[in-house]
């Protein structure tokens, strides 16, 4: 059984202050539910976060992670400090790194071995951008990432994967993608997923959609049955949206 999995992606908001006045609030708002929390945040608040979240459920996550041990690579992070201070999450591959930080699929596949190496679980992000879409290439586009993003990692590690489907078209353009456009996209991921693995493999991994997830279209997208949970950018940043989404 899966459990859903809600996670908010701060992508650069939010300072050390700002970040413990939302535990705060959060923390009074959250009274455990069966869906499972998480707040992706800037690496200088992953710290307090953790601390801040201790003993409530909700885990923490980081956005990026180098994937080296470690090395002359100034400005990165490894999956060791992440772990050290207890960092459940780490999102990978995330289209903002792919479009503005020359992410690849290369090193996609390298930072996943990394944190599958360690005890960090990574929230791969697949999508098509909406000329791809357009083009009639959004499923060709997402099973080839899969392919090249999960080279040579094997079915023991995919099973603690987490992975996003998020259409570039739909983050933070207000333009969600239908619930009908993500479920046939997540229902593909899995469906993938057995072709490159096997059955009992697919069904362990949780698929989420993500892409202008807000209060107000999280029920009828959490309802659709391949859909395991959401990443959650802009509608996260506040406490009483954030657990509106998990209320779904
Ligand atoms: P928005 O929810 O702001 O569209 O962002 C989605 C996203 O990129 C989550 O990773």
């Amino acid at each position: 059984m899966r459990i859903p999995l809600i996670a908010g992606n701060w992508k650069m908001f939010k300072t050390k202050a700002e970040a413990l006045a939302f535990a705060e609030e959060l923390k009074v708002l959250y009274k455990g539910t069966d869906v499972q929390a998480a707040i992706c945040a800037p690496f200088t608040n992953l710290e307090a976060l953790v601390e801040a979240f201790r003993g409530t459920g909700v885990k923490v996550g980081a956005q990026n992670v180098h994937f080296a041990e470690e090395g002359a690579y100034t400005g990165e992070i490894s999956a060791a400090m992440l772990e050290e201070i207890g960092v459940d999450f780490c999102i990978v591959g995330h289209s903002e790194r792919r479009q503005y930080f020359a992410e690849t699929d290369e090193t996609v596949n390298k930072k996943l071995k990394k944190l599958f190496a360690g005890s960090i679980r990574p929230i791969l992000c697949v999508g098509e951008s909406l000329e791809q879409r357009d083009a009639g290439k959004a499923f060709d586009i997402v099973k080839e990432q899969l392919a090249a993003d999960l080279g040579g990692i094997d079915a023991e590690c995919v099973k603690k994967l987490v992975i996003a489907y998020e259409p570039i078209w739909a983050i933070g353009t207000g333009r969600t993608a239908t619930p009908e456009q993500a479920e046939e996209m997540c229902a593909f991921i899995r469906s993938t997923l057995i072709a490159m693995y096997d059955e009992d493999t697919a069904d362990e991994v949780i698929i989420q959609y993500g892409g202008s997830v807000k209060p107000a279209n999280a029920t009828e997208i959490m309802n659709m049955d391949e859909i395991d949970g959401a990443l959650v950018g802009g509608a996260s940043l506040k406490a009483e949206d954030f657990m509106e989404i998990i209320d779904f």
